[in-house]
């Protein structure tokens, strides 16, 4: 299966997004069961990746608690470390997440998320940026060099904003003992912000994996009246999804895992109907003539994340 399933929403009853209907998660007992199903039913419906963070409030906390109900060596799990959540489920917090990328936040966050072995199988840096010098770091080089050997791990990173691409090149330069660094790259990729394009020939050639997040441009790719400047975008994925009998965002995932040849694509569902809608992406393909108007909407990534900026945590 080529979709994974992202646990931010799971874990945080907040996060930066577009929200189709207005949730109630003030009760965090109820959220937290809700969450927990969720990851039940995930895996009954066939799904075996999953992606956390400490930075995704009790997301690794629930994965863990799930995964002790489990035996089941195909069950792969990556998180990250970089970001502490800060809100304490409060909707109306001034911070909700703390960015730090240093030695001292990765040794702290490890000595929970080690508690996800033999499961975890990919560690990786949330949100790599040249802004904080993370891919500089010899310490922190080191020490993901270490764990990585250690625990056989894949390391990784995350890449978010308009120089991902840049981030991206950089990353496959750095090398520990000689040898690279990092293997898994999770990126934004959807038809708004096709940037990833342009460097996906040499990931491929270098076997990197890829994972996709993002496919539903955080909720953008759904008809809505502040984007009138998508009309014609929302007309045209309208008439696909009817053409192929799902919704909008099994159109969006399957146009990020037909493009992107092998890649690992997150379902960002917080409830179980979203996640059946997006688990549709299995039930059918896009033909070239689909794929080529979806390319036709493609902005520029400054645009696109000019856009994302605008969001709300809700
Ligand atoms: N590394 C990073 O920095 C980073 C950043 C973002 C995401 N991620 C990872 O990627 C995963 C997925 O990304 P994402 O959640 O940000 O983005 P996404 O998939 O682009 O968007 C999720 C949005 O789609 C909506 N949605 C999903 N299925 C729907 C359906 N069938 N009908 C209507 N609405 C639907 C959700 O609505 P509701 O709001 O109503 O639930 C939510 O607004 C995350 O869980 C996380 O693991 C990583």
């Amino acid at each position: 299966m080529s979709i994974g399933l992202g646990t931010a929403a799971l874990g945080r009853p907040q996060y930066i997004n577009i929200r189709q209907k207005n949730v109630d998660n003030s009760d965090l007992d109820a959220f937290k069961k809700q969450s927990f199903s969720v990851l039940e039913n995930a895996y009954n419906l066939g799904i075996r990746y999953f992606d956390t963070a400490p930075g995704y409030g009790l997301a690794e906390e629930l994965l863990l608690e799930w995964l002790q109900t489990k035996n089941d060596e195909t069950i792969k799990v990556a998180t990250k470390w970089g970001y502490t959540y800060t809100a304490n489920f409060n909707a109306n917090a001034k911070v909700h997440e703390v960015k730090e990328h240093s030695l001292v936040k990765l040794n702290e966050q490890w000595q929970f998320s080690e508690q996800l072995l033999p499961y975890l199988k990919v560690y990786q840096i949330h949100s790599a940026t040249l802004e904080t010098g993370i891919l500089e770091n010899k310490s922190v080089l080191e020490q993901l060099a270490v764990l990585k050997k250690e625990h056989n791990l894949k390391i990784g990173l995350t890449t978010t904003g308009t120089n991902q691409v840049e981030v991206i090149k950089n990353a496959l330069n750095v090398l520990v003992d000689g040898k690279q660094l990092f293997d898994v790259y999770q990126v934004t990729y959807n038809f708004l912000d096709q940037s990833l394009s342009e460097i996906i020939d040499e990931l491929q050639l270098q076997n990197k994996s890829i994972v996709i997040k993002e496919a539903l441009a955080n909720g953008r790719v759904f008809r809505n009246k502040k984007y009138p400047h998508y009309n014609k975008m929302y007309t045209v994925l309208e008439s696909l999804a009817h053409k192929h009998n799902v919704g909008l965002d099994a159109i969006a995932l399957k146009y990020c895992n037909q493009t992107i040849g092998k890649s690992t694509v997150l379902s960002g569902a917080s409830n179980l109907d979203q996640l059946k809608e997006n688990l549709k992406t299995n039930s059918f393909l896009l033909s070239n003539n689909d794929i080529e108007q979806l390319n036709s909407f493609k902005i520029s990534p400054e645009l696109y994340w000019q856009e994302r900026k605008e969001l709300q945590w809700n």
